[in-house]
């Protein structure tokens, strides 16, 4: 008799609280056993690292780097369904791969974005801009599709999901993207057990002094200053860069200086790809610069074609780049497919 009463007022209380819901909500409700929960996500970096820009209204979960994950190596964002993100942005290539696609590390500490700086902001909005306007994503298949109305509701409490949340969590998981366990940087930790070969310290040198001068454009930490410039790579610029965003004739040919982190990589280097191989790009810095109106007052040397290295200091300059290369950071199983 117990049992059967128990029964018959569990039933009762379920029938009364559907009831109440529909009276009071008549949104749609979300699937059974959905929850909105989600947990701060603890992004770490090295202290030799400057302060992340974050989004306020984007804070990094588990769930959203996780769902970010998964949109960056779904067909599904695009509307043919032809290709994802990670076909052109490969982990093997730190993120980017053949002509002059850019790179996806250390893009958290980025304010300006593309070659000729289209996108100014934060990751939030060159993400928006290139599921909006790049790839130009159907989200109603998202809102059609299995699982995926789950995880957005799991990451952000929206039941409807708009071209917004998709930038967010894509932004979410690239502001995880982050390499800092090259040689060099396991040479500069106290711990990191590792010294520097003779031809590599003074490719160090010659980066970070005014003779090679490359540290005033690629230097810190994060290896570019993420600005725009004009680096002489032709007397007559055809394409304008930066000028094409701005509209200002002084900055024709100037376009943005690419992190020379896990450089060797990501060829073919510059905007066009012009260059196939490191080799090519330290003759061009030693004697191929190309003097124009707007060529960087920085390019010292221009005047002379170059800084003219000796044959042993472009191999040093060499082994340096080449310490940039962090294979933690391409194999991390955590940036790979999850499918
Ligand atoms: C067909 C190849 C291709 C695909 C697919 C692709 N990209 Fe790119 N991506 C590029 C190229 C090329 C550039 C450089 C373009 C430029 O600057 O004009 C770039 C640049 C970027 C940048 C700017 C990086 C910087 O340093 O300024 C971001 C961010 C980016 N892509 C995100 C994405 C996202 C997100 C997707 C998926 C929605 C995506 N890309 C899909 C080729 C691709
Ligand atoms: C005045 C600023 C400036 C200086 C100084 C400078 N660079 Fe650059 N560097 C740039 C810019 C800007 C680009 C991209 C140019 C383009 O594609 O039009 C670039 C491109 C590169 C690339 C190609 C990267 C890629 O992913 O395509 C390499 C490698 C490079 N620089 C190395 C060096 C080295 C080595 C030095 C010193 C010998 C140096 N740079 C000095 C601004 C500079």
């Amino acid at each position: 008799m117990k049992k059967e009463y128990v029964f018959l007022l569990v039933i009762l209380t379920f029938i009364l609280l559907a009831g109440c819901d529909k009276d009071e909500d008549p949104l749609p409700e979300p699937g059974l056993g959905w929850t909105y929960d989600p947990t701060p996500f603890e992004l770490v970096y090295p202290d030799n690292f400057p302060i992340m820009i974050l989004d306020e209204d984007n804070p990094l979960t588990e769930e959203g780097v996780s769902l970010g994950r998964m949109l960056y190596y779904d067909k599904l964002l695009h509307p043919e369904g032809k290709m994802a993100c990670a076909d052109c942005h490969q982990q093997s290539s730190s993120f980017s791969s053949g002509d002059a696609v850019l790179p996806h590390v250390n893009l958290g500490w980025n304010r300006t974005f593309l070659w000729n700086g289209k996108i100014n902001g934060n990751l939030e909005d060159i993400m928006k801009f290139e599921v909006e306007e790049f790839f130009v994503t159907d989200v109603r298949k998202f809102n059609e599709h299995a699982d995926y109305p789950k995880l957005f509701y799991e990451t952000f409490g929206v039941e409807n999901i708009t071209s917004s949340e998709v930038s967010k969590a894509i932004s979410q998981f690239v502001r995880t993207l982050n390499s800092f366990d090259s040689r060099y940087d396991r040479i500069l930790r106290p711990d990191g057990g590792e010294v520097f070969s003779d031809s590599e310290l003074s490719g160090f040198d010659i980066f970070f002094t005014e003779k090679g001068d490359c540290f005033h454009c690629h230097g810190g930490i994060l290896f570019t200053d993420n600005m725009f410039h004009n680096n002489g790579l032709d007397a007559a610029p055809s394409e304008h860069g930066l000028s094409e965003i701005t509209g200002n004739p002084l900055d024709i040919g100037k376009f943005k200086t690419p992190t020379l982190r896990n450089v060797a990589l990501t060829g073919p280097y510059m905007h066009d790809g012009r260059y196939e191989t490191l080799e090519e790009v330290i003759d061009f810095y030693s004697e191929g610069l190309e003097v124009s109106p707007t060529i960087d007052p920085l390019m010292k040397q221009a005047n002379r074609g170059g800084i003219h290295l000796t044959e042993q200091e472009k191999d040093d300059l060499l082994a340096f780049l080449k310490m940039l290369t962090d294979n933690t950071f391409i194999t991390n199983p955590d940036f790979a497919s999850p499918f």
